[in-house]
């Protein structure tokens, strides 16, 4: 049998590697080319992003972790992620991904984002603002519910586990009508907007971001890796609030802990027992984060608490990044709450006949269900429980209304 001498072994190798070789560079010449050349309406900014980012509070160095030493388990390191450098003469967060042969896609982060709270009016609010001729829904839940910061990005949902994990740029894809518009229409002042309510409270998968590998407490949380993704430029979060006793009972049938009010105060009941135990041994911050005893809770005692939430992400954003209304508000005034936002997102202002057709729209989910009033004694319980919770938001918040006196009298 003839054996391949050692010779022309080696000359094939050469001959492969340098059509490699060749390959390689000239795919380099094209995509350079193009780029110099592209006949665009938008500029490219080049890529030159550190490894490390100094969060603004407490001017600490987060690092970036190597993923092949992080446990298959956790979950992609964003700040290890190349991250974009938005487009400037766009309005909305968009930035091109570039391929081989001087192919590109446009992608897009939301330029704004209703965080909260559940069970307030966010899916009514978000139905509304949609309908501003500039601003595009996504192609999450209701066309509003992407769940990528607190949920899809860690696999988890309200109660389960070891679900498909999204990636940053598995979320970018939700924008794509968006992007779509904007680069086929030039509308570049046009903006897209994410209403998950659960980012604010939801920060249970801690223990799954690299940075908090070991730690007691978190010290990462999505604020610090939205401000990380969007550099300088934060994005503006409105978040609408409701009286916390209302809100925990509509959360409560919604999500079918219980039908009827006898049994929402015993749970209203052994759900405080289980706080108060838990407080007894940790801080709010481990008890209000943990996955473990939101599995246990009869009812979602904790998220009224809006306080203990907002000061986290007052930790990481200026206060100018934040439009923070009632629901009260919102469904007495909604007229001036809706130009207040349109104001706040930098948009123009829509028509008086636009405004009554957006006005004319029937209330969207609103919990529907026949279950009689929240007992005194509940109420009487509540109140206790949250009044530090609200002081602290009212003093937060410089506004007395998050007392919500004129809900209890
Ligand atoms: C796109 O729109 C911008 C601003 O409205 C305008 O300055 C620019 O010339 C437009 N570009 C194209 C290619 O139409
Ligand atoms: C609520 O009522 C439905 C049917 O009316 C029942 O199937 C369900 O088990 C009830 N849930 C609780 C928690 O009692």
């Amino acid at each position: 049998m003839p054996v391949l001498s050692k010779k022309p072994v080696q000359q094939i190798l050469t001959v492969l590697v340098s059509i490699a070789l060749l390959v390689i560079t000239w795919n380099n010449v094209v995509v350079l080319n193009s780029l110099k050349s592209l006949p665009d309406k938008f500029a490219v900014v080049e890529d030159n992003e550190k490894s490390t980012v100094v969060v603004d509070t407490g001017h600490e160095e987060i690092p970036c972790i190597d993923l092949k030493a992080v446990q298959y388990n956790r979950v992609e390191d964003i700040y290890c992620t190349v991250l974009p450098k938005f487009l400037p003469n766009l309005k909305n967060p968009c930035f091109y991904i570039l391929h081989q042969f001087g192919m590109k896609t446009l992608r897009c982060l939301p330029y704004f984002y209703i965080i909260g709270m559940d069970k307030s009016g966010s899916t009514d609010l978000y139905s509304r603002l949609t309908q501003h001729f500039l601003v595009y829904e996504n192609l999450g839940d209701l066309g509003k519910e992407a769940q990528f910061w607190s949920w899809n990005r860690y696999g988890i949902s309200h109660k389960q586990k070891g679900l498909r994990k999204y990636t940053l740029e598995a979320y970018m894809e939700m924008f794509v009508k968006l992007a779509r518009i904007i680069y086929i229409q030039n509308i570049t002042n046009a903006i897209s907007g994410d209403a998950s309510p659960m980012d604010i409270y939801d920060f249970r998968s801690w223990t799954m971001i690299p940075q908090n590998a070991g730690l007691q407490e978190p010290r990462i949380l999505t604020p610090h890796l939205m401000k990380h993704v969007y550099h300088n430029v934060p994005p503006k979060f409105i978040i609408i609030i409701r009286e916390p006793i209302e809100r925990l009972y509509s959360d409560y049938v919604f999500l079918e802990y219980g039908n009827n009010t006898l049994d929402f105060h015993h749970h209203v009941v052994q759900a405080i027992r289980m706080m108060e135990d838990c407080l007894l041994k940790h801080s709010k911050r481990f008890c209000f984060f943990d996955d473990q005893l939101y599995q246990q809770l009869p009812v979602r005692i904790h998220v009224s608490c809006y306080s203990e939430f907002l000061k986290v992400w007052l930790q990481v954003f200026p206060r100018s990044a934040f439009h923070i209304f009632r629901t009260r508000e919102y469904t007495n005034e909604m007229e001036t709450t809706l130009r207040g936002i349109f104001t706040f997102l930098q948009l123009p202002q829509v028509t008086q006949p636009e405004m009554k057709n957006i006005l004319r729209q029937k209330r969207l989910h609103v919990t529907a269900k026949k279950t009689g009033t929240i007992l005194p004694e509940t109420r009487t319980l509540l109140r206790s429980f949250y009044s530090g919770c609200n002081e602290e938001l009212a003093s937060i918040l410089k506004d007395e209304r998050y007392l919500w006196l004129d809900h209890y009298s």
